[in-house]
């Protein structure tokens, strides 16, 4: 390396964890870990990783050294389901899915119309996800084009990739939150052509769930991603059984809710469902065979009484799946506490998620599900350089409990349990550190 080269390549001395295939189907050989490790960024990417030993020695003196020694350095967090625009309304009493939408979801998301609220929420929820060690979200935005615009600006303004798109309803929501099968195809186009693949932006084609779609709406949903390869799709399925009973009665055509979506060439690769609770065994193989990808949303389903995600069902089909907060149904923007509610998911349904099957879900397999394993989700050599700074120590008892630990699994166990925002101690997003927490 000569020293021309080194401008602006720094390294990160830290104990260095992340996955190179799911642990659940390669067993340790998927985790790369070192204990003493160093990650080497050069232009927002990894140029290198590895053991300190071996790469302090090669290092140019004018490589900036950053010591990290006693943090966890992991991939940032990919949240693949989340809502901004009900950052204000998460934790508000009280309701199911159908009920929780009308009193509490789509007054929030009408104020969207007003440019400025949809900019000052945007900011304080980019800000929000880099407190909590996420990266990358895949979020819904509201029925109005500018409150897209205001979360890819808020997300260029902190370089973060970040997947949206305009809410699709035209019916059976309120007027000022409905568009048209036409207005939003055109809606739609126009946002593709302005954000999908400017910077880090990718155009998610968001049909909010089908009860809130016409066959022709949903039809031409379909055509936006035929028109615009690459184009992702985001939408709900199968989450509450008053949402799946009124399905069947809006389209008694359809073999099953998931079937609707199927009919209209929603199911393919690049398109994730929230939820997928409530689905038989032919929904299951649909999804593998299409490519089609499920979002886990484990504080939202407990929190608003959805049911019980099946993670086992999901990996003997072999669909991929991310893992995802779903703010505001779900209850925290931390997904260290996501994961320590999924487990609790997986327990109720006589299931183990293992810490390490855990954290690949929190980071490459919500990469994968995204089919953005090439770019993110881990820190091998050529990737995004998004990664986040852990502090397992951030409070008494998870100093005290991490004491006790003797093992890699153990500690990563006690901060998915015990961890929170407070255990984010930096969040770097393409090389650049975008979130230090101020220790008190
Ligand atoms: N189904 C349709 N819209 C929503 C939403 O905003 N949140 C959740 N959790 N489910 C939905
Ligand atoms: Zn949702």
């Amino acid at each position: 390396m000569t020293l021309q080269d080194t401008r602006g390549v720094r390294a990160i001395r830290a104990s260095i964890l992340h996955f190179l295939a799911d642990p659940a189907q390669c067993g340790e050989a998927a985790t790369e870990y070192f204990e003493d490790g160093v990650l080497l960024v050069a232009d927002g990417k990894v140029a290198a990783i590895g053991p300190a030993e071996a790469l302090l020695s090669g290092l140019p003196e004018a490589v900036e050294l950053i010591d990290r020694r006693g943090m966890l350095l992991m991939p940032g967090f990919i949240d693949t389901h989340i809502h901004y625009p009900q950052t204000d309304i998460i934790a508000s009493h009280g309701a199911q899915l159908l009920d929780w939408l009308n009193t509490y979801t789509f007054p929030a998301e009408r104020r969207f119309e007003d440019v400025a609220v949809a900019r000052e929420v945007a900011g304080f929820f980019c800000d929000e996800l880099l407190r909590n060690g996420t990266t990358t979200a895949m979020c819904f935005a509201t029925v109005h084009p500018q409150s897209v615009d205001a979360i890819f600006e808020a997300a260029a303004e902190r370089n973060m990739c970040m997947l949206a798109g305009k809410v699709m309803m035209d019916r059976n929501a309120p007027d000022f939150l409905t568009d048209t099968a036409e207005s939003g195809y055109a809606q739609s186009k126009a946002l593709i052509e302005r954000w999908h693949g400017q910077g880090r932006a990718l155009y998610a084609v968001t049909p909010r769930f089908a009860p809130t779609s016409t066959e022709r709406q949903l039809e031409l949903a379909g055509r936006l991603l035929d028109e615009h390869p690459g184009v992702y799709l985001q939408s709900h399925v199968a989450e509450n059984r008053d949402e799946v009973a009124w399905v069947a009665e809006l389209f008694p055509w359809a073999r099953s809710y998931l079937d609707v979506y199927d009919r209209f060439g929603l199911l393919r690769p690049n398109a994730i469902y929230a939820h997928c609770i409530h689905l038989d065994v032919a929904d299951r193989e649909r999804m593998a065979k299409s490519g089609t990808a499920m979002s886990f949303c484990p504080t939202s389903n407990l929190f608003l009484g959805s049911g019980l995600f099946d993670l086992e069902a999901a990996a003997a089909f072999g669909v991929r799946v991310g893992l995802a907060t779903d703010v505001g149904g779900g209850t925290s923007f931390s997904m260290l506490q996501t994961l320590n509610e999924a487990y609790k998911v997986a327990q109720m349904a006589g299931q183990n998620l293992s810490p390490f099957q855990a954290f690949y879900l929190a980071t490459l397999g919500s990469a994968r599900s995204l089919y953005l394993d090439q770019r993110l989700g881990n820190l091998e050599p050529g990737r995004d350089a998004d990664f986040v700074l852990f502090d397992l120590a951030a409070t008494p008892l998870m100093a005290r409990r991490m004491e006790k630990t003797s093992t890699l699994a153990e500690r990563l166990f006690a901060l998915m349990m015990l961890g929170d925002d407070r255990a984010v101690s930096e969040s770097h997003v393409a090389g650049v550190c975008r979130y230090a927490r101020c220790h008190a």
